[in-house]
């Protein structure tokens, strides 16, 4: 039995392996299949200040190798986290994840408080929202709106804070160091990039919101990349996530500087995806004789 457990800002992990926002719900669907407490954490769906109904379906659509949503952060708003399933989570052990996402920067206040005085061990912030005082810009894809959005959420609570990254950006590196200067303790990313399907015979676009996130194994060498880039210019810790389906994904992904790493459309393909990519890398590390995960991260070696 190898030693799996990673710290990302301060928490430790026991494993590198997160089950990504919006993909696991609040493991209340994974619950009845393996205990969650197998998994590092949980990263649950982006909560917002009320309870959200999402998007008009159709809300899903196919392509090669991934998927796009436009589900709209639907969830039940933040005192039904707190109170229901909040509290279930915790029972089980897990290190919990809180994803927070807003219309408007105090959203992202109001609800980074509300959290400061639970048990959850982490807040996500999704800044891939769009600003709604600003004409609907995404927040994250600028380094000002990100900076804000950060500023705010850092003064609210003194929970370590994960900033996650839209890859929906020209220059990543920036984004990222900007989130770092304003208190930021650690990125995860890759966000969903976006994209579009149409139907040929009716003209319509198969989402009826017309664009939605991509993701799904398509997507990795995307993340990768942008991983890569972002590990070597910020001294904080970095999540690693975008197409993740596989051990050896994994190991990728924290070869290009990721601590842990997160999975999402890959469960929605096989639910116990995640405890696959367990065994793989600690059977990696068997074959490999590697005694701590930091071995892995950030070991490739560019030409
Ligand atoms: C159906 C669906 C819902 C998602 N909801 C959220 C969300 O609420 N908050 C968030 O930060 N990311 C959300 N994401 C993005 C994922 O957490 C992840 O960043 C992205 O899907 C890339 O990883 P993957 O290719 O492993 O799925 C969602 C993704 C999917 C597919």
């Amino acid at each position: 039995m190898k030693d799996l457990s990673v710290k990302v800002a301060g928490v430790t992990f026991p494993n590198p392996v997160i089950a990504a926002s919006g993909t696991y719900g609040f493991g209340e669907d994974y619950a009845p299949l393996y205990p969650l407490n197998k998994l590092g954490g949980i990263s649950c769906k982006g909560t917002t200040m009320n309870e959200k109904p999402g998007n008009i379906p159709p809300r899903i659509a196919e392509t090669t190798a991934g998927m796009l949503n436009a589900v709209g952060l639907q969830n039940p708003g933040v005192e039904v986290f707190v109170n229901k399933y909040l509290p279930e989570l915790k029972k089980q052990g897990n290190v919990i994840i809180a994803n927070v996402a807003g219309a408007t920067l105090e959203d992202y206040r109001n609800i980074a408080e509300r959290l400061d005085s639970t048990d959850v061990d982490m807040i996500e912030l999704n800044i891939s929202c769009p600003n709604v005082k600003q004409g609907g810009a995404t927040w994250g894809t600028s380094c000002e709106g990100a900076s804000t959005v950060t500023k705010a959420v850092r003064a609210a609570t003194k929970k370590p804070i994960m900033v996650k990254l839209t890859p929906n950006v020209t220059n990543v590196v920036e984004i990222a160091k900007a989130v770092e200067a304003e208190g930021a303790d650690c990125l995860s990313l890759i966000n969903t990039l976006l994209g579009m399907r149409i139907d040929i015979r009716t003209k319509r676009p198969i989402l009826h919101n017309n664009v939605g996130g991509f993701s799904g194994p398509a997507i990795f060498p995307v993340a990768v990349r942008m991983v890569w880039q972002v590990a070597n210019a910020v001294d904080i810790d970095v999540v690693g996530m975008g197409g993740i389906s596989t051990a050896e994904d994994a190991i990728e992904m924290m070869m290009a500087g990721a601590k842990a790493v997160q999975m999402g459309t890959a469960i929605f393909t096989d639910p116990y995806s995640p405890l696959k990519v367990i065994d793989g890398i600690e059977k990696y590390m068997i074959e490999n004789n590697i005694e701590n995960l930091s071995e892995i991260t950030g070991s490739v070696k560019p030409w």
